[in-house]
């Protein structure tokens, strides 16, 4: 069995990706000191899966306390990178947070994959790489603009880093992920996303105020020049996130040869403006939301939306569900939360 050492196993994209990897016959090891998560979170996959998972709840940033994983786990054949912060407001008013926590533990990462010879990795990059691009829908070729913050430009920097280490280390192969708005829970309800103090991302704001917890929304703007005014996104399900993983490592891990680094777009390719979102929810959910327009959100891009052509012909992957089905996943599991 072919073993995949987890950064952020218990967070958001992290937890649903070990259920994917070990249904798809890897065994796994996750890494998370719970800066931003939960361990119940692991039950919950040790539920759906059946499996038992080892947790180290290291801080990636203490070299000594990767370098100790890497002694005891011996033989992994791949890294999966997740473990950073995520939050665009607080990498604005918390900066050096940001690049410290996002680039130390990088930087450990790294040389760990290199001192213990791990020759697979995958990193979790991010859309915001892209800043206010020039052309929709994105493709990975499209240049990279100023990244809007310092979250966007740690994961810029990651980027980077990762490219001049894999210039010294051919026998190193790496994919970079550019998530776009991961969103959902997995089907079971089990699993899900669970934000840390105050949600400031769209869909779990939306099920929060459906389910009471919060008063109202707001769409942060209806004056865009879009169809409807307010800002396009790419939103794809966290289980079809999850599953590019799988993919991505199934891919490193085969004889074929390979570029030494290689990057994809990670989206469902359809640009969703925020009141059709709302109203997927509304339709799923049967529940009428509390919702106006309000101003434009500092530092949002009008729209952004992936090709996704890459990702389709060179890993074989595509997502399988729509955004209703993110949003009825998305809200079993605020209902679900609920109860608890
Ligand atoms: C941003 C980052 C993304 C990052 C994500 C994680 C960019 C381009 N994207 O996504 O890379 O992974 O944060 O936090 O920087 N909205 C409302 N009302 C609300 C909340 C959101 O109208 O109460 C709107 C926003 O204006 C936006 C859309 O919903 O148009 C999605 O917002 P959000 O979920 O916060 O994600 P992004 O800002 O797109």
């Amino acid at each position: 069995m072919q073993k995949i050492l987890v950064t952020g196993g218990c967070g958001y994209i992290g937890s649903h990706t070990l259920v994917d990897l070990i249904e798809h016959g890897f065994e796994v090891i996750s890494v998370d000191n719970h800066l931003r998560s939960r361990a119940k979170q692991l039950d919950g996959v040790e539920k759906i899966t059946g499996k038992k998972i080892k947790n180290y709840a290291v801080d990636l940033c203490n070299w000594d306390a990767v370098e100790n994983i890497f002694k005891e786990e011996k033989n992994i054949d791949g890294i999966i990178h997740f473990a950073a912060l995520k939050s665009v407001p607080e990498s604005v008013a918390e900066p050096l947070l940001y690049y410290h926590n996002n680039i130390a533990s990088l930087v450990n990462i790294l040389k760990a994959t290199a001192q213990f010879g791990v020759k697979e990795f995958v990193f979790s990059s991010s859309c915001s790489v892209y800043g206010n691009a020039d052309e929709l829908p994105v493709t990975e070729a499209t240049p990279l603009k100023y990244a809007e913050s310092p979250y966007g430009f740690s994961k810029q920097i990651g980027e980077r880093m990762i490219k001049d280490f894999a210039a010294v280390h051919a026998d190193i192969n790496f994919i970079l992920l550019r998530y776009f708005n991961p969103v959902g829970a997995h089907e079971s309800a089990i699993i899900g996303e669970v934000p840390y103090d105050r949600p400031n991302n769209l869909v779990p704001i939306i099920t929060q105020s459906a389910i009471g917890k919060m008063q109202q929304l707001t769409v942060f703007g209806g004056d865009y020049d879009t169809r409807d005014g307010s800002c396009v996104r790419d939103y794809i399900h966290v289980s079809d996130v999850a599953h590019a993983h799988t993919c991505a490592m199934k891919y490193l891990l085969n004889d074929a040869p390979k570029k030494n680094v290689d990057v994809f777009n990670l989206g469902s390719g359809n640009g969703v403006t925020v009141l059709e979102a709302i109203n997927a929810f509304e339709k799923v959910s049967g529940t009428k939301l509390n919702y106006k327009v309000g101003e434009r959100r500092d530092g949002d891009v009008i729209a952004v939306y992936a090709n996704i052509d890459k990702v389709k012909s060179i890993l074989q992957w595509q997502p399988q569900r729509n955004i209703e089905q993110m949003m009825l996943s998305a809200w079993n599991w605020e209902k679900q939360m609920a109860t608890k």
